[in-house]
């Protein structure tokens, strides 16, 4: 609705979250909304998942999961039970207690903050308000966002937060591909625009988390920076470890055995690892959502640019560590045929955004190299695939079948994920050369035929 409010009398209360009589809309069904849906409708509430893309509409209302940690047999369990339902209809919103913004916020070409997506959710909302909803924004995004950016739409409506509905900022923590932490035993953090709106989604998340892992700070921009903090956090840690393996390559020593001395501190030490650089869409994308609102109050993040120069360089530092483990062999890499294993941006997931690992692969081809890769997860990138912006430099590639014969006819292999689904000791069995970006052939003995080189 715009300009006029419309009442009800089906307003959203304590009593009605506790007893599971809210209605929750999630919208955004992505890697962070539909684990999130599943979770509510697991917990017997009846979630609406709406999405404008139709295809994940229908997966959704298929019972197909189209992300890796969910399987199709957890989605159909809810969906036939009739809590989770899926819709790209907006007008939906209008029998809704519980909106939940759980869509993107990627950056600009210039890497300046694109809250485009979050603007529209906003205006989506006002469109379909009802009264006393409770509105819940996890789009992971500047301090700010949540007051001075989705307020004042939800506002021009002549509704009153805190009063007419109520706004919350909580960041989702979700870690896709990790076995260990899922939405249930990851502690929570709430701000809300006052007390009750805090109170409400407390209760809420109560629901489906610990009550004791439901954590209230006192405002919207706490929770925003606690997210950005995090993130920063392994983004600047990341580069630290990035910077001493050039060093430490430079000296001749294992960063890697390196690290894991270190490890054995039990307090004031936490490892990070080397790799190929970082990717997905929070550690290269978030500690920019800071820099620019810094500049807002004259202030220059240094430590958030530097670290994410020396992470960006990473796959530039792979490329010239392939170069010099064929130029060892007496072999250039232009004409020279390598395999890729992995392009998702981490372990045991199909999701290949800013993957660090396809950029090495585009260095690699733009250098002459005839590049084929493997991933279990990922089964095409480039023209006409999901991944076809980040890839558009390599043209259409399928995911080859890792073979004996095949490995034997590579001229080099570079690990750049360390996927569980991989057979690292058949790769080396049958492998000539092999760069390991990763350490995972860390207690794999090579045949004589094949030569590991570490990044
Ligand atoms: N992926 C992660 O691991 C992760 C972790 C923590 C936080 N986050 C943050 O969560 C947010 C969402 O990330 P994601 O990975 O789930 O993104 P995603 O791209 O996987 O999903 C976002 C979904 O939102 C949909 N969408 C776009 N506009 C919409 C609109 N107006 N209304 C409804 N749906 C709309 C898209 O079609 C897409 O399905 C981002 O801010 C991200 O930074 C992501």
């Amino acid at each position: 609705m715009s300009g006029q409010k419309k009442t009800t009398t089906d307003n959203i209360t304590l009593t009605a979250i506790k007893k599971k009589k809210c209605k929750i809309a999630v919208l955004g069904l992505g890697y962070v909304g539909l684990p999130l849906a599943l979770e509510f409708a697991r917990a017997n509430f009846f979630v609406t998942g709406i999405d404008p893309d139709v295809k994940k509409v229908e997966a959704i209302y298929d019972g197909h999961s189209y992300i890796s940690d969910i399987s199709d047999e957890e989605l159909k369990a809810v969906v036939s039970q009739g809590y989770m339902k899926s819709t790209a209809d907006f007008a939906t919103l209008e029998e809704m207690d519980v909106v939940f913004i759980c869509v993107p916020t990627p950056f600009s070409k210039y890497k300046e903050p694109d809250v485009s997506y979050v603007i529209a959710s906003a205006h989506n909302i006002v469109e379909h308000m009802k009264k006393k909803q409770l509105i819940i924004l996890e789009s992971t995004t500047f301090p700010g966002t949540t007051e001075e950016v989705v307020l004042p739409i939800l506002e021009s409506t002549g509704l009153e937060a805190g009063k007419d509905f109520y706004l919350v900022f909580s960041p989702e923590r979700v870690d896709p591909g990790n076995r260990k932490f899922a939405i249930r035993n990851t502690p929570k953090v709430i701000g809300g625009l006052g007390e009750k709106s805090t109170k409400l989604a407390k209760t809420l998340y109560s629901k489906i988390i610990a009550e004791n892992l439901v954590i209230p700070v006192s405002a919207p921009r706490i929770a925003e920076m606690t997210k950005l903090l995090e993130n920063i956090f392994r983004s600047v840690n990341i580069a630290l470890i990035n910077e001493l393996t050039f060093l430490c390559d430079r000296m001749k020593l294992d960063i890697w055995e390196v690290i894991d001395a270190a490890s054995s501190k039990p307090f004031g030490f936490m490892p990070f690892y080397p790799g190929p650089g970082v990717g997905g869409h929070c550690i290269p994308v978030d500690p920019y959502y800071l820099s620019w609102k810094a500049r807002e109050y004259d202030f220059y993040t240094k430590f958030i640019e530097l670290a994410a120069e020396i992470n960006l360089s990473m796959p530039r530092y792979v490329l010239s560590k392939v170069i010099d483990t064929l130029n060892d062999e007496g072999k250039s890499l232009r004409g020279s045929s390598i395999l890729a294993l992995g392009v998702a941006f981490k372990p045991n997931i199909n999701d290949a955004r800013n993957s660090p690992a396809i950029k090495v692969i585009e260095e690699l081809t733009c250098k002459g190299a005839k590049v084929d890769y493997s991933d279990p997860y990922i089964p095409s990138i480039g023209n006409g695939s999901t991944y076809f912006s980040v890839a558009s430099k390599i043209g259409f590639h399928k995911s080859t079948k890792i073979t004996a014969k095949k490995l034997k006819e590579y001229d080099l292999v570079v690990i750049l994920v360390e996927h569980d689904k991989f057979d690292f000791p058949f790769v080396v069995r049958h492998s000539k050369l092999i760069v390991d970006t990763k350490n995972v052939c860390k207690n794999i003995t090579p045949g004589k035929g094949c030569r590991i080189v570490k990044i």
